[in-house]
């Protein structure tokens, strides 16, 4: 208990003080959880002081059923703001109401690079690119660590189906693995220094998660440095000595493998003590250096954790993670004097405000985008609602306002995938109908990923407003009227088909004979498209303002570079238009063919307000290991010289602006 002692010497004292059943008791949870509320615990050991473990789920809300909380928009609404400023905000409040509710490992965020579109959990992820997860990851893991609890980064690693999600086994090469799905792990410990990892269900080359000693020691531990805690998503343990000697220090959420079974192999040697110690002192390290001995937590799960700033920032954050798709002819935002219907279930009582699985929650209130559109429609224009469940009754809505808003959405969650990515329950039959009647009509898609849009060429404007929490329906009116410029970018592309994707064949996903072979290697996302030159629908880094901006004036110094030198990136941004608004600078790096990479990829962006007429210069960097690729024959990052191409502009497929740097 000296705090003058570091956290590493207070582990290793704290250790030597433990028995071996208080040691085998700190490595798995218990059921039933003795305290009302987490998903996960693990007794105190009050002989020694050591303080219970307390773990709640938390992904856009305290979830596990917690009353009190605050539900914020899903985290791929959130990335969609582009701002890490942003992000930062959303951990810590979500820090604060865990660790008000006596949480103290909170499990999340979720920071796997989206591969697959129709994976049912891409709404609790940030996007498709490593660079940009990397960075969504280090402000919020930083930020809820601030508050209190220990973060979890989730889920560890190629996780990417619900469906088969307990058997499936990744098949993915070690260059893709480094380049692709790593990154944002490798940065959770670099830079945010998250406490805990969970390993995934699935497998990954043939084994699974939480027993890969090539994951679990060689990545983690050796390659990234990590020295907290690893511990099984639920029911992901298969094992007691695989477990234990290839990474996993903690099983959850029981004691199948890590409780008598683990007592009994290191009795019989087959288990070293050792080993069993490295995993206690991995716990109690972690434990030391959070506070967790020394602060007291008088919040518990009956505490009330709201605020009422909590809910200006949900509303806050929905608005800026709302994306603007589509606007022909200005008609966003709304006109004063417009009569509007707004049509669809998510439209009215059930607002589709936030995903399933462990991100579910129990928010305060929602406020229905019908309600938010009556409220800040004016006084005289009137505002009608159907549900869309009959066809006629829509329809003439439609016909006799203005403006008709149809509400669709998908109902993503933990658990399963998508079939595909249409809009379920007859929706785009909906929309065609409505859109048919109508004088105007805009679709605002309460949606955790992409969707198709067979109607696109009917509907005068697009929102992809994602799953925005218990602010649903004020955030949706602010966009839509124009009080809120939007400034949102999508993290992910959306199709223009079902078979335009990078994951078509079944091979791929969601796999054959319970493999997925991730074939497409390093072209994901956008990758995929620029490698095969398919436009998609909306390209990563896209979305729409009220007004316009231009890019101009790319330098990038040094020209000639060495290993590892960060490059500076200086380039103009103006409001041509004439609002004021928020524009995303994107800088992607462009390899040298002989490198094998994608095409260009994202590698540093800035997003910057500005008055009409106004120019900002923005001064943006590259970091020096930006061009390098991972070897495999020698399983090392290595920097590879040669010329590379800096492209800048406002989505991954409109750069016009490019600049050559050598790497020597
Ligand atoms: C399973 C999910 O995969 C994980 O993310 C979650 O934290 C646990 N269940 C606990 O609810």
């Amino acid at each position: 208990m000296n705090r003058a002692f570091s956290p590493e010497r207070r582990a290793d004292l704290l250790v030597k003080q433990m028995t071996l059943d208080e040691k085998v008791a700190m490595v798995h949870g218990v059921k039933p959880i003795p305290v009302k509320g987490y998903v996960g615990y693990v007794p105190p050991v009050e002989r020694l002081g050591i303080p219970a473990l307390t773990l709640a789920d938390g992904r856009a809300a305290v979830g596990n059923g917690a009353r009190d909380i605050t539900l914020f928009p899903a985290p791929i609404a959130a990335a969609s703001s582009w701002d890490v400023s942003l992000l930062a905000e959303y951990g810590r409040e979500l820090g604060q109401e865990q660790w008000q509710k006596g949480t103290n490992v909170e499990l999340g965020p979720t920071i796997d690079v989206v591969r697959v579109p129709e994976w049912g959990r891409t709404f609790e992820s940030y996007g498709e690119d490593p660079y940009f997860n990397s960075r969504m990851a280090v402000a919020e893991i930083e930020a809820i660590q601030s508050q209190g609890p220990i973060a979890d980064a989730n889920m560890y690693v190629a996780m990417q189906q619900e469906s088969n999600r307990f058997k499936e086994d990744s098949r993915v090469d070690e260059r893709t693995l480094e380049e692709i799905y790593l990154p944002p792990f490798a940065a959770a410990v670099r830079e945010g220094h998250v406490g805990t990892f969970m390993c995934a269900y699935v497998k990954t080359n043939g084994v699974y998660s939480c027993e890969n000693d090539f994951l679990e020691r060689g990545v983690l531990r050796q390659q990234f440095g990590f020295d907290g805690w690893v511990m099984s998503d639920w029911g992901a343990t298969h094992s007691t000595i695989d477990s234990a000697l290839h990474g996993l220090d903690q099983e959850m959420p029981d004691d199948k493998f890590y409780g008598a079974s683990l007592k009994a192999a290191i009795e019989k040697g087959e288990v070293s003590t050792a080993a069993l110690d490295d995993h206690v002192r991995n716990i109690l390290v972690t434990m030391f250096r959070q506070g967790l001995f020394d602060k007291k937590q008088t919040g518990t799960w009956a505490s009330n954790a709201r605020r009422p700033e909590h809910d200006a920032f949900s509303r806050y954050a929905a608005e800026q993670g709302t994306v603007l798709l589509k606007n022909d002819k200005g008609i966003l935002p709304l006109a004063p004097g417009t009569s509007i219907a707004v049509i669809g279930t998510s439209g009215g009582k059930t607002p589709k405000a936030l995903g399933g699985g462990s991100s579910n929650a129990n928010p305060p209130y929602i406020v229905s985008p019908f309600d938010g559109i009556a409220k800040r429609a004016g006084s005289a224009d009137k505002v009608t609602y159907a549900d869309g469940t009959d066809l006629i009754a829509a329809a003439r809505d439609a016909h006799n306002a203005d403006v008709t808003i149809v509400f669709a959405n998908t109902a993503e969650t933990e658990g399963s995938d998508r079939p595909d990515l249409t809009l379920p329950n007859n929706q785009d039959a909906l929309i065609a109908v409505v859109a048919a009647a109508a004088k105007k009509t805009i679709v605002v898609l309460n949606t955790g990923g992409p969707v198709l849009m067979p109607w696109i060429d009917k509907v005068a404007g697009i929102v992809e407003a994602w799953y925005p929490g218990q602010e649903d329906g004020n955030a949706i009116a602010a966009v839509l009227y124009g009080d809120v410029n939007p400034a949102a970018k999508l993290p992910l592309t959306f199709p223009h088909t079902a078979d335009q994707i990078p994951t078509p064949s079944k091979e791929q996903w969601p796999g054959v004979d319970g493999q997925s072979q991730y074939s497409e290697r390093l072209n994901i996302g956008y990758r995929w498209y620029d490698a095969n030159n398919v436009a998609p629908l909306f390209p990563f880094g896209f979305g729409l303002s009220y007004t316009t901006f231009k890019v101009s004036h790319l330098a990038v110094s040094p020209a000639t570079a060495d290993a590892a030198q960060a490059i500076t990136v200086i380039v103009d941004v103006s409001n041509t238009g004439s609002r004021k608004g928020a524009e995303v600078v994107q800088v992607y790096v462009g390899h040298p063919p002989a490198n094998g990479e994608p095409p260009h990829q994202l590698r540093a962006f800035a997003k910057v307000e500005l008055n009409p007429g106004e120019t900002k210069t923005l001064t943006l960097t590259i970091d020096g290991d930006s061009f390098s690729i991972y070897d495999e024959s020698i399983h090392r990052w290595a920097h590879m010289p040669g010329s590379y191409e800096i492209f800048a502009g406002t989505s991954s497929r409109d750069l016009p602006l490019h600049a050559a740097v050598q790497e020597q």
